[in-house]
């Protein structure tokens, strides 16, 4: 921390003051008084006012400072939310009387915007897609970027560019009218972003300690968005106003998948701890372990969680290559070493699973792994498991996903290629690189 003597560090003090407070609401994706703090020139300047935000050297001329000061307890930025606390105004007051300098490495400014989206020289590897419920559009994770393609892989219908260069999930609402997005910058910053589809608009983003986040989700309802993190923490956000109503710290190790009960009324996460965990959200108590906790019942961490469209049953995917459904409610009491809640196990993949769903009726399960540099991907009968189809692909799999009319599955993953697979036969129908690659030829000018 800076003392009275030193000098503070745009990079390492007064940042990650904007970033966890500010940038969720000016940034160029979402600039609230068009002001935009990410920018470090357009961060000085200010916005719709016209007052210079900082003046070097002069916190009492600068309208950030009078903006972010409490008169009586209350201040006008962060807007709607509690002032910030003495320390953090007064090390920004001393950076600004310091000189303001910008002393964050280069490669930690933000480079891309929906004006100024991503160039791509080669595939980036897929970690998430995600059909919407209306069947119209596919969600792929880019760099930076969430691309929403048309569901037939016709092309490409939205580009969403954000703040984090890593995206892990990004899963429309029930209404297909938003998509929910976790991701961040590896060991710098994770967060979470909500985009209406229509407008493409970013509708709220916040950033939310310093590593990626993971597995967001949507209750049934649409008011609540579920995710985890790497500090082995689960929490859950309103939709409307992005206050935190669920914070939970019952595993031990990185929270990779989460998921709602029909009701929305129970939380459902997974671990690279090995267990699967049942919250209550209103109480936002953990209530049970799903899976056994067994030592060595269940072999490495699980990735990858999902409900039945129509009741309170999960299937899990993990590093022992066995998707499994389980009931979400026990109807026996625990004893030490029962794994009570498993209904069935499916067939076995090669390797890990990195993601499993169910069909929107129901009715067939899809999973995805990855062993070795190859990836298969595996389709069975909910109800009796048998399996339907199985194709392997180049590439591990890190992505499946179901298209609500049951027909097709998409699949992806360290290829970069999209896979839409005959759900029937296995057979691959098209296949497609969601981004633009811009190939420089020497000598050929554009
Ligand atoms: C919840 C969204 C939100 C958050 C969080 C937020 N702001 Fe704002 N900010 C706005 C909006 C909207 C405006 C436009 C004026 C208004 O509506 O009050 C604004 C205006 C401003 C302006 C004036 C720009 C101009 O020239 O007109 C400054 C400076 C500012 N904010 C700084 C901050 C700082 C510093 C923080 C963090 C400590 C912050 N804001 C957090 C939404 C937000």
């Amino acid at each position: 921390m800076a003392d009275d003597e030193a000098n503070i560090s745009y990079y390492k003090d007064i940042r990650p003051i904007f970033q966890s407070h500010c940038q969720g609401c000016h940034q160029p994706a979402k600039k609230g008084g068009e002001y935009v703090m990410t920018d470090f020139a357009l961060l000085l300047q200010g916005g719709e006012s016209e007052e210079a935000a900082v003046v070097t050297g002069k916190p009492a001329e600068s309208y950030l400072v009078s903006l972010i000061t409490p008169v009586d307890g209350k201040a006008e930025m962060p807007k709607g939310k509690k002032p910030l606390s003495v320390v953090e105004i007064d090390l920004i007051r001393k950076w600004i009387e310091q000189g303001a300098e910008n002393d964050a490495p280069a490669s930690t400014q933000l480079k891309f915007s929906m004006d100024n989206p991503p160039v791509y020289s080669a595939a980036p590897v897929i970690t998430s897609l995600h059909y919407s419920p209306d069947g119209k559009y596919l969600a792929v994770s880019g760099y930076h970027e969430v691309l929403v393609h048309h569901a037939d892989g016709s092309g490409l219908a939205a580009r969403l560019v954000g703040m984090s260069e890593r995206i892990e999930t990004a899963r429309f609402s029930p209404d297909s009218g938003k998509i929910a997005v976790t991701g961040g910058s590896p060991g710098r910053m994770g967060e979470l972003q909500v985009w209406d589809i229509n407008s493409k608009s970013l509708l709220f983003a916040q950033t939310i300690g310093y590593d990626t986040l993971y597995g967001a989700n949507w209750s049934p309802d649409g008011t609540l968005i579920s995710y985890g993190c790497p500090d082995n923490t689960t929490h859950a956000i309103q939709v409307a106003d992005g206050k935190e109503i669920l914070f939970n710290g019952a595993h031990n190790g990185w929270v990779l998948d989460t998921v709602f009960s029909v009701n929305g009324d129970h939380l459902v996460t997974v671990s690279r701890d090995r267990s699967m965990k049942l919250i209550n959200v209103p109480t936002q108590r953990f209530i049970d372990n799903v899976t056994s906790i067994t030592p060595g019942a269940l072999k490495g961490g699980l990735n990858s969680v999902d409900r039945h469209p129509g009741k309170d049953e999960l299937l899990c995917g993990g590093a022992d290559g066995v998707p499994k459904v389980y009931k979400m409610f026990r109807d026996k009491a625990r004893k030490i070493g029962d794994d009570f809640n498993l209904i069935r196990a499916y067939p076995a993949l090669e390797g890990r699973i990195f993601s499993t769903q169910f069909s929107k009726d129901g009715t067939r399960i899809v999973s995805g792994s990855s062993f070795n540099g190859v990836g298969q991907v595996k389709i069975a009968n909910y109800e009796d498991a048998k399996e339907i189809s199985s194709i392997d692909l180049d590439g591990g799999i890190f992505a499946v996903a179901f298209h609500p009319d049951g027909t097709t599955v998409a699949a992806a993953g360290f290829s970069g290629e999209v896979h839409l697979i005959e759900v029937a036969t296995g057979k691959i129908t098209k296949s497609f690189v969601p981004v633009n690659i811009e190939t420089t030829v020497a000598g050929a000018e554009e």
